[in-house]
């Protein structure tokens, strides 16, 4: 049962279904981890008593039971400790996500290219925060790879005040406040009335990037740093 005073992370942990609401709702659930519902639901104009009603609602449909269990397996990853969650990490997200911006890349090439003369408004800025974004995340997963998930990985049991929780929790925030950018700039990944294939292959892409990359943050967020945090 959902109550407006749970924090966003800890329902998306006892209710991995509530990822695809949160979507639908723009509901920070991954650097917004440690919101309450109500001040997330406030933020953003919604009314609590229905909104809460519909998750419920949604929830205890046990026709859809397994649906978010395919994105976020949470009992397995709740079990792992620092070391194979950082594997599991690395393996599931990073990967995929590089693949996800090299794809991006050519298709923005190509649309900005074709369709400059009549949506150069959107696309110009659009190539800009991609850019942005593909810079923040490269560097981000060089450092969390070749260094802060190392040392992690070394010093994990040991109580540790060694500030990279925060620095990596900042650049979460850095690359969200891009995300949230590029959201309103496609009109939610909605492609222009009669766009054609690459147009709509190329927010569709996007679409898939920004909400693998929320599933991303929440784990690292709200699943491996209090672990780290926790000595587990
Ligand atoms: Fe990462
Ligand atoms: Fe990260």
């Amino acid at each position: 049962m959902i109550t407006n005073q749970m924090k966003l992370g800890d329902i998306v942990k006892a209710y991995p279904r509530a990822v695809t609401i949160f979507n639908d709702f723009h509901i920070d659930y991954c650097c917004g981890g440690k919101d309450r519902l109500e001040d997330a639901l406030k933020e953003l104009s919604i009314d609590p008593k229905s909104f809460i009603d519909l998750m419920n609602k949604k929830l205890a449909d046990t026709k859809n039971k397994t649906e978010g269990d395919e994105v976020l397996n949470m009992e397995q990853l709740t079990q792992m400790n620092v070391p194979d969650l950082i594997d599991y990490i690395v393996d599931t997200y990073h990967g995929k996500e590089r693949n996800l911006i090299a794809e991006i890349d050519g298709l923005m090439n190509k649309v900005l290219l074709v369709h400059y003369e009549h949506n150069h408004s959107q696309l110009v800025p659009l190539h800009s925060l991609f850019s942005d974004l593909r810079k923040e995340l490269e560097e981000h997963f060089a450092k969390e790879e070749k260094l802060v998930f190392p040392y992690m990985k070394k010093s994990y049991l040991e109580s540790s005040n060694d500030g990279y929780v925060k620095e990596l929790e900042d650049e979460h925030d850095a690359a969200g406040n891009i995300i949230k950018e590029i959201t309103a700039c496609t009109n939610d990944f909605k492609a222009p009335e009669g766009a054609c294939t690459s147009y709509r292959m190329l927010f569709g892409k996007l679409d898939d990037l920004t909400k693998d990359i929320f599933n991303h943050i929440f784990t690292e967020n709200s699943l491996l740093f209090p672990k780290y945090e926790g000595g587990r």
